[in-house]
């Protein structure tokens, strides 16, 4: 499968929607958010780009400009805004984030660049009938919440296509346990890694298996922390301690562009 070309200006790009997306207040670190506007610039395949949960827009933000830039087709942006705390999904309209999503895709110029959905994903997913290139799952961290997502969605990503999840180096059980069972166990899938605390991987059902030697190392390391997370609570003591020494052990450094794009086309060893 060949994968596309970096763009020559994709670091101007790059700059240009960080700049952006840092005044919008959320979850993103900037390594992250130069992986998802990497990946959204240079995942094979055609379709659309789908973000679950977008808070206050600062991911939608950083996608959306780069999109907007590429021609990319607008982002769809999922999230019923009215759970600001993330394991405690109570609906509470007095704290919806929806305004504050509007204002800030309208301040960075991306507005008619969003398709906004204000709903749950499970609402969204089950009359989907698009094509996805890019799915990007940052809402319900929760197992339930992430596995919903993942199996509402993934039936419509396309091979060559690639899935991350936010905070699967964070202490939540969804994010972690779903991109190990469900992608990294899975021959449907080729290069896996972690940015930050993002997980990724390409969706490639053909030819998965010629990475599993890949996607075995990277289990090793990353497996052991799905029972420390399970509980969705803080960790204290010994046992942060414990959390954040297995947490060590797995690679998770920033990629440039052409790196990343090289990880896509390695096989065994
Ligand atoms: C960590 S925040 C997202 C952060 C955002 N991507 C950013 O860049 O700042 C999680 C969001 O997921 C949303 N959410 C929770 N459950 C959801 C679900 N089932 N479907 C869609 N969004 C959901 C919440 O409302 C919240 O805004």
């Amino acid at each position: 499968m060949a994968a596309m070309e970096v763009p020559r200006d994709l670091n101007a790009v790059l700059d240009a929607a960080w700049e952006a997306a840092r005044k919008v207040p959320g979850y993103l670190m900037e390594n992250e958010a130069r992986l998802l506007g990497t990946i959204a610039a240079c995942a094979p395949g055609a379709g659309s780009i789908v973000e679950i949960g977008s808070f206050k827009g600062k991911s939608t933000v950083m996608l959306a400009t780069v999109a907007a830039h590429y021609g990319l087709g607008k982002i769809v942006a999922i999230d019923p805004h009215n759970s600001p705390e993330l394991l405690d999904l109570k609906a509470n309209p007095e704290a919806s984030t929806f305004q504050d999503f509007l204002n800030h895709i309208e301040a960075a110029g991306v507005a008619e660049h969003v398709e906004v959905h204000r709903a749950y994903s499970r609402d969204v997913s089950s009359d989907w009938d698009r094509p996805i290139r890019f799915l990007w799952i940052d809402g319900d961290h929760t197992y339930e919440g992430a596995k919903t997502d993942f199996d509402g969605f993934f039936p419509h990503v396309v091979a060559g296509g690639v899935v991350a999840l936010h905070d699967a180096l964070n202490v939540f059980s969804g994010p972690i346990r779903v991109f190990v069972e469900d992608m990294l166990r899975s021959e449907h899938f080729g290069a896996a890694g972690f940015v930050h605390s993002i997980a990724w991987s390409q969706y490639r059902p053909e030819d998965g298996k010629t990475f599993e030697e890949q996607r075995a190392r990277l289990e090793r390391v990353a497996a052991p922390l799905i029972p420390i997370v399970r509980e969705d609570k803080p960790l204290h003591g010994l046992k942060k301690i414990h959390f954040k020494l297995k947490r060590s052990r797995v690679p998770r450094a920033a990629v440039d562009p052409s790196k990343w794009l090289s990880l896509l086309e390695r096989v065994q060893g």
